[in-house]
């Protein structure tokens, strides 16, 4: 089998973050999204990935490499146009060629791993599976309604009036039937080719398509609360370890993570939590559900439920930070001088919010 990931998109709904980076590369519990997407399929014992890449293909290319960081081998397939998930796949077929493969949305989160439900499809006759989950506000999804033997009736890409709450999670798995389904359909009112179409046309044909029901959580990250809940999640799941320094003024608890060259001087620290390596955190309280990431400084300042990149620093802050995404090399600090006065230079789309 083979792993197709999809890695375009311009992450609109994370600016000013995604200005500078591609979205797939924030990191979530100080590990990119799209890393976590390739040791996920290398778990499932598949080392053969293609990643489809759009204008942030650059970074992605620098970031992963050849993939031999991780075990894998990764081809690159540059997609002009982000005509949809169904064309990425239409210009993934000579990487792909008669394989069986698992197509992975790199801005999807997915508790524990997926590696028997792969394992499973490799082995299977289905020309295809899906992965399905109950959500809250199905509209914003493809969705998919079910009969009562639990076989898909019909597949809707992001319905007006969705007819179930079960939506279609970023992990799809194929044999070589899809590019049929790709060439037959036609782009969706956005303007794209729907891989939820695609699947749709295999179901209507007569190909076995079979819908898996995942009960574990599941976040598709495009938004800033998407990231920080996605950040909680995974932060649970985390083993921690302690390989920085902790002197003894800090209480650093058991579920906390102390990275390689980082520094817990005087502070307190609760977890789940994870400092980054080399960032130093003084006289401060970190709280449950943070990611600090590498080369930072928080100083005399309290922090919880954020996540905050690299080369960054937060001082002297009186009040408790919470719920926040700060980007990389940011400065949230507090000024002793006159006037006493809120002083902001925040990038474009930024969003900013007091008490
Ligand atoms: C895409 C798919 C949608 C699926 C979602 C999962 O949506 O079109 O069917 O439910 O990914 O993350 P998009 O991110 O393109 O809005």
């Amino acid at each position: 089998m083979k792993g197709l990931i999809l890695s375009g998109g311009k992450g609109t709904r994370l600016y000013p973050l995604t200005y500078t980076r591609a979205k797939q590369l924030i990191p979530v519990a100080n590990k990119p999204v799209l890393v976590r997407v390739i040791e996920m399929i290398r778990d499932a014992a598949i080392t053969d990935i293609g990643i489809v890449i759009g204008d942030t293909g650059p970074e992605i290319r620098e970031a992963v490499g050849d993939g031999s960081q991780w075990g894998v081998n990764v081809t690159y397939i540059p997609q002009d146009a982000p005509l949809g998930l169904a064309h990425a796949v239409r210009i993934s077929r000579d990487f792909l060629g008669d394989d069986r493969f698992v197509m992975f949305l790199g801005d999807n989160v997915i508790e524990g791993g997926i590696s028997g439900l792969i394992r499973q499809f490799a082995s299977s006759d289905w020309n295809s599976q899906i992965v399905l989950k109950e959500v809250e506000e199905p509209q914003h999804f493809g969705v998919a309604e079910l009969d009562a033997s639990g076989q898909i009736r019909q597949l809707i890409e992001k319905p007006k009036d969705p007819p179930s709450n079960l939506a279609l999670v970023g992990i799809y798995m194929f044999d070589h039937h899809v590019f049929e389904a790709v060439n037959a359909i036609r782009p969706s009112w956005r303007g794209e080719l729907e891989i939820t179409d695609a699947i749709q046309w295999l179901v209507t044909k007569g190909y076995r398509v079979f819908p898996y029901v995942h009960k574990g959580w599941w976040i598709d990250t495009g938004k800033p609360t998407d990231m920080l809940e996605a950040n909680a999640h995974v932060l649970e799941e985390l083993t921690p370890y302690v390989a920085g320094a902790v002197d003894a003024d800090s209480i650093v608890d058991s579920r906390v993570t102390v990275e390689e060259g980082a520094q817990i001087i005087n502070s307190t620290v609760r977890g789940p939590a994870i400092i980054g390596r080399n960032t130093v955190v003084r006289d401060s309280f970190i709280g449950p559900f943070t990611s600090v990431y590498h080369n930072c400084v928080i100083e005399n300042s309290e922090i919880e439920r954020s996540i905050v990149l690299e080369d960054s620093r937060v001082m002297h802050i009186q009040t408790r930070i919470q719920d926040s995404l700060i980007g990389r090399h940011a400065a949230v600090e507090a000024d002793p001088r006159k006037p006493r006065a809120i002083k902001m230079n925040l990038g474009d789309h930024s969003r900013f919010w007091l008490p």
